[in-house]
């Protein structure tokens, strides 16, 4: 197979791209039927852009900075918050009906660490499933846009120079293997919550883009920076429905079993302090064996069916009424802020590759997304980089082949006994609150299952994915954003990005690190 232009993933940021790229023909391709298996459709907060009569993209860019921890790049970040505007307008014209007021005005929700109303909703809680739904309709009318659902990426194609020219992939459909040639491929691969025990992303998410990105030579920029979200719905259920941070936006608290409002000790911002803090609250209040509920009752009350269709949903299945209970509630893997480093149109450390959405680290989000800021940078850098491409003479890159290794390995997903003690291990020691040692534990299994005798294509880049999370949390001895070393509390006075090669990666140092 062969297309000038490949795009493997089809979440906002694939499709965006892609319509972008208009008319350059660009292929898509998707693991699973349009639609399903990302994490775009779960989004339930919206999406942020200071448009607020009150508001500015200035403010917005503060809030973005002080929310990264002293990593966010002033740059991107500005590019961010000056195409809030722009992005709210291009989706509405894609289709996309945001929720307004009687006066046809755009309704604007806050969520923490926002110093205003600035989050864009749709359908009440539904915002994601709203975007995708408008530009799967849009991709599939679209002339130049080829889609192609259920083919599996295992891995990426290199020429002799190391540039990338396209991707090794299993056809679902055919049950056959096959090289896809391309002049440059985009990779919107999403998140990789999935690599954890308890997470509010799709099953799929275990970032497998990233692995192929670093197995290609590309550098990854932060990937130690695991955001959690502090309010999934712990009722079992995996994936952990998220309940959103607008219900305490709308005014929800987090209480305990004693009905105490924990956050009073923690934080002056109380429910709407930075993500990670309120995270690490709801932690240790469970641990303290206190639990931690969300109170809807007084403050949404009997609008909550309308207002939050989602987080009712999964409430009743649970058997659990939000407007008259409390709702228990967890800390759940939730966004990925590291990835592949890209320059400001969205370009990895190498010819032919790119990188947008989630599986990008485009510096828009330092050590700590803000709320809601994903949606957007999926749509302003999905953008730029169709910039870039629209006009580029197509590259004739000769690949060096199908990677050896990889075809050895069956092309399978990860078993799932080895995924079970991945996950369980990564939430032990990988997660809200980090040590050394646990740490070095937690390689100690990757490597283990490293030599698995049921490797698969997918247990391999899951492997890959999780060490990189592992090591970079090892090689920051400080605490920062949404990596926390208990063995190391103190945030050094200056910040600086992890940046690993697979050359790296897999060099031990001789303390085992
Ligand atoms: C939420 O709705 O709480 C999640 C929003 C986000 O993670 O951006």
């Amino acid at each position: 197979m062969t297309s000038d232009i490949l795009i493997i993933g089809a979440g906002v940021a694939g499709l965006y791209t892609a319509l972008k790229m208009a008319p350059r023909p660009v292929t898509i391709i998707t693991a699973r039927p349009l639609g399903e298996g990302g994490s775009t459709p779960w989004a339930q907060g919206g999406m942020a852009a200071a448009i607020g009569d009150d508001d500015t993209p200035n403010l917005h860019f503060a809030d973005t900075m002080e929310a990264g921890g002293g990593l966010v790049d002033p740059e991107a970040a500005s590019l961010l918050v000056d195409g809030g505007a722009a992005a709210v307008e291009d989706l509405a014209h894609y289709g996309v009906e945001f929720d307004r007021d009687a006066d046809g005005a755009l309704k604007l929700g806050r969520e923490a660490a926002h110093c205003r109303n600035r989050i864009v909703h749709a359908a009440g809680d539904q915002a994601g499933a709203a975007i995708m739904a408008a530009l799967i309709a849009a991709a599939r009318a679209a002339d130049h846009i080829t889609i192609l659902e259920r083919i599996v990426v295992e891995d990426l194609l290199t020429d002799d120079h190391g540039a990338v020219g396209g991707a090794l992939i299993y056809d679902v459909k055919a049950g056959e293997r096959a090289v896809f040639d391309a002049s440059e491929t985009v990779m919107a691969t999403g998140g990789l919550g999935g690599l954890y025990a308890v997470t509010t992303n799709p099953t799929p998410a275990q970032g497998h883009g990233l692995a192929f990105a670093a197995r290609a030579g590309a550098i990854i920029r932060d990937p130690e920076f695991v955001q959690f979200h502090p309010t999934a719905l712990d009722i079992g259920a995996d994936p952990a429905p998220l309940a959103t941070e607008a219900l305490r936006g709308a005014g929800a608290l987090l209480v305990n079993a004693d009905g105490k409002r924990f956050m009073e000790d923690y934080h002056k911002s109380l429910e709407l302090a930075p993500r990670d803090i309120v995270a690490r609250a709801v932690e240790a209040e469970i641990v303290a064996g206190r639990g931690a509920f969300l109170d809807a009752r007084e403050a949404i009350g009997a609008r909550f069916p309308d207002a939050f269709p989602t987080v009712f949903a999964s409430c009743q299945k649970a058997r659990i009424d939000p407007r008259k209970q409390l709702m228990p509630v967890a800390p759940a893997a939730h966004y990925h802020m590291g990835g592949v480093a890209t320059d400001l149109d969205g370009q990895s450390s190498i010819d032919g590759l790119w990188a947008v959405g989630e599986v990008a680290s485009t510096g828009v989000h330092g050590a700590n997304r803000l709320a809601s800021n994903s949606l957007l940078e999926a749509v302003v850098f999905g953008a730029r980089i169709a910039d870039q491409l629209r006009e580029k003479e197509p590259t004739k890159r000769i690949n060096a082949g199908a990677p050896a290794d990889r075809m050895d390995l069956a092309s399978k997903p990860a078993d799932p006994d080895a995924m079970a003690r991945l996950r369980s291990k990564m939430s032990e020691g990988c997660a809200l609150n980090r040590s050394r040692e646990g740490l070095l534990q937690v390689i100690d299994v990757i490597h283990a299952l490293n030599i698995s005798p049921f490797m698969t294509s997918g247990l391999k880049s899951t492997l890959i994915t999780a060490e990189l999370i592992a090591q970079g949390a090892l090689m920051r001895e400080e605490s920062r954003g949404g990596h926390f070393r208990t063995d190391h509390p103190e945030t050094d006075e200056e910040a600086f990005n992890t940046e690993i090669c697979t050359t790296d990666t897999y060099e031990e140092d001789e303390d085992g690190t």
